[in-house]
């Protein structure tokens, strides 16, 4: 999704616009462009479709250098990526805006812009915030912060903005409402970013911009207005990200760095959260066993890989705490009216915290009044877990590539974090809570253990490169790791993959079974095994070839048409952490393989922040 950069200091500000686009380049991006008030106080801007790479050509072509200045990376939703439409939008030489989200009322604002004359350059919807800054306000006599304030007011939708003006040289102005925007605060210098990683290298203290603020900063003073237009006070808080934190070392790609990051992400996500063989109820917060006391049910809602790992805490929590457990697509939950009974808690699950779909689907949920909420979220000042009255932070530390990984399985040991206290109440046992603790706390060692398969994954990953789909199959809780597995396949190397429950084969599915067809199966030492053992006969019978990742006990054997890979052996609660590796690595491998953008796959982004 698009990213914000933006800065105003004594020093010349375009190579931290740069190095922050560059920061950025992992939300996913179509172009990259930036706008810097020179020292005369003329507007310059240089924008390029593609990569920040070719932006940064340009001006060192045409160097363009200034103490104030506005970045961004966009994500195209209205117009093509092209540099007409690439931010940041200019009105009459004058101001210049960045923008990231979406303008629900920008067809109308657009006819009533071109009624008045104005002229148009892009198709996008920022130009018409841009249009209504200057023409309709900065005209009519107000200052660039006034100006800012009344435009916001008139906006419906999503947006985080950073404005610059000629005619006011000395500041930068930000406004926030519904896409995250964070303050850095320097020494005689401030900054603004969609995303703290942009700003690593020059600060490490933000200050997080809540709903309908609006921030006027100039190099020695910033005051923040709320949604009324009351000055306000926010607090500054200490990242403890290093700026090395999102650098990729000794990797060839960010997907390959986190994948092997899983054992130090899961048990820094354990961490001070167990004593005494139990889990500690307020690392939920304080008010989690008040709240914990009066759930009778749980509803999960997320998308994409959250929603996966919620598909498997739902199996947990039924079968390990008895709690009844409904888990939904995000996207779905908030337009249908959904019945949401008293005394439910509503977990959302979010890697990045700033997902639209979640985010307004939680919204949906609180506005019913019946529920309490709690989100299983990796960024501890995103806007869900503003919203909520619990949280379990994972602890991934920050995660670039687009394909989630250590988020996936961060939260999954959160998640049954989550089913053990809330079981607790509802028939675990003491003694089986520390039989599932002790397996918890040997998930990152055997994490540990399965990264050694890497290269015997690698070897079998060139089988899939000629391939153009692929049918991933599971029972019980490896029907949601197959569906993540195929979900990886699909993103990162663009082979269509599909996920089945190995049951339904015979309902369907099984007709595009053949010699071309590879079938992947997750094969853990269950009561289930027999079953799928059965189904994947059917397989065999019809000329397909299969691909097993099988528990060493589960009785597997290699032999024509048929490859096992032999997973550590491991307890049946905790297999879907340990299986989802294996398949995180046969993805990665077949995208290497495949030559795509492993990091940033084409039409995707990191962070859906728009719906
Ligand atoms: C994961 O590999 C995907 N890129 C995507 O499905 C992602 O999980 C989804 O967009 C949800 O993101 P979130 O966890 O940040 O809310």
């Amino acid at each position: 999704m698009c990213g914000i950069v933006g800065a105003i200091a004594e020093r010349d500000v375009t190579p931290i616009l740069l190095e922050g686009l560059r920061r950025l380049e992992y939300r996913g991006y179509d172009s990259a462009g930036l706008a810097v008030l020179d020292s005369k106080h003329h507007l310059q801007r240089a924008r390029k479709p593609g990569k920040v790479a070719m932006l940064e050509q340009a001006l060192s072509a045409s160097p363009i250098h200034g103490t104030v200045g506005i970045a961004h990376t966009r994500w195209a939703t209205h117009g093509e990526p092209t540099e007409s439409n690439a931010h940041p939008h200019i009105c009459n030489q004058t101001v210049a805006v960045v923008h990231n989200g979406i303008i629900e009322n920008h067809d109308t604002l657009r006819e009533q812009q071109r009624a008045k004359g104005y002229t148009f350059t892009s198709d996008t919807d920022t130009e018409t915030i841009v249009h209504e800054i200057y023409e309709n306000h900065i005209n009519k006599g107000l200052d660039l912060l006034a100006a800012v304030q009344a435009t916001v007011k008139g906006l419906h939708g999503a947006y985080a903005l950073g404005v610059i003006s000629k005619q006011d040289p000395q500041r930068l102005i930000t406004a926030r409402m519904g896409s995250p925007l964070v303050i850095g605060v320097g020494i005689g210098e401030y900054f603004i970013a969609s995303d703290v990683a942009a700003l690593l290298p020059v600060t490490r203290r933000f200050i997080f911009l809540e709903e309908g603020d609006v921030a006027d900063l100039t190099r020695q003073s910033l005051r923040i207005f709320d949604r009324t237009g009351k000055q306000v006070e926010r607090e500054i808080k200490e990242s403890e990200l290093s700026a090395d934190a999102v650098e990729l070392g000794q990797y060839r790609h960010y997907m390959q760095k986190e994948i092997f990051e899983q054992p130090r992400a899961i048990a820094d996500t354990l961490e001070g959260r167990i004593v005494n063989d139990q889990v500690i109820e307020q690392s939920f917060g304080h008010q989690a066993s008040e709240i914990f006391e009066q759930i009778k049910e749980v509803r999960i809602i997320a998308c994409g890989t959250s929603y996966h790992a919620g598909l498997i805490a739902s199996y947990w929590f039924e079968s390990l705490a008895d709690i009844p457990c409904r888990v939904e697509v995000a996207s779905e939950f908030r337009y249908r009216q959904p019945h949401l009974r008293k005394n439910t808690l509503v977990v959302t699950i979010s890697q990045s915290g700033e997902t639209a779909d979640t985010l307004a689907a939680l919204k949906e949920a609180k506005a019913s009044g019946n529920v309490h909420s709690l989100a299983v979220c990796n960024v501890a000042e995103s806007s869900l877990t503003r919203e909520s009255d619990l949280i379990l932070l994972t602890r991934a530390g920050p995660e670039i590539g687009v394909a989630s990984t250590k988020g996936f399985t961060t939260q999954l040991t959160a998640l049954l974090l989550l089913v053990l206290v809330l079981g607790r109440r509802h028939g675990i046992s003491a003694k089986r809570e520390k039989e599932l603790v002790h397996h918890l706390e040997q998930v990152a060692a055997k994490v540990e253990k399965v990264l050694e398969m890497d290269e015997s994954i690698r070897l079998l990953s060139e089988q899939f490169g000629d391939k153009e789909h692929a049918l991933f199959l599971g029972r019980g809780t490896m029907y949601p790791v197959a569906m993540e597995g195929a979900l990886k396949l699909k993103e990162i190397s663009y082979i269509h993959a599909e996920a089945y429950p190995a049951g339904e084969l015979k309902h369907g599915p099984l007709a595009l079974v053949d010699s071309e067809m590879p079938i992947i199966a997750v094969a853990p030492n269950n009561e289930l095994l027999e079953k799928l053992k059965s189904n994947l006969q059917e397989v065999r019978a019809r000329g397909g070839k299969l691909f097993v990742f099988a528990d060493g006990e589960a009785g597997f054997k290699s032999e024509v048409d048929v490859t096992v890979l032999d997973v550590e052996s491991i307890n049946d609660v905790i297999a879907p952490i340990i299986f989802s590796i294996p398949l995180q690595l046969l993805s990665y491998h077949v995208a290497v393989i495949k030559g795509t953008d492993v990091d940033k796959p084409r039409n995707l982004a990191k962070a859906v922040t728009v719906e």
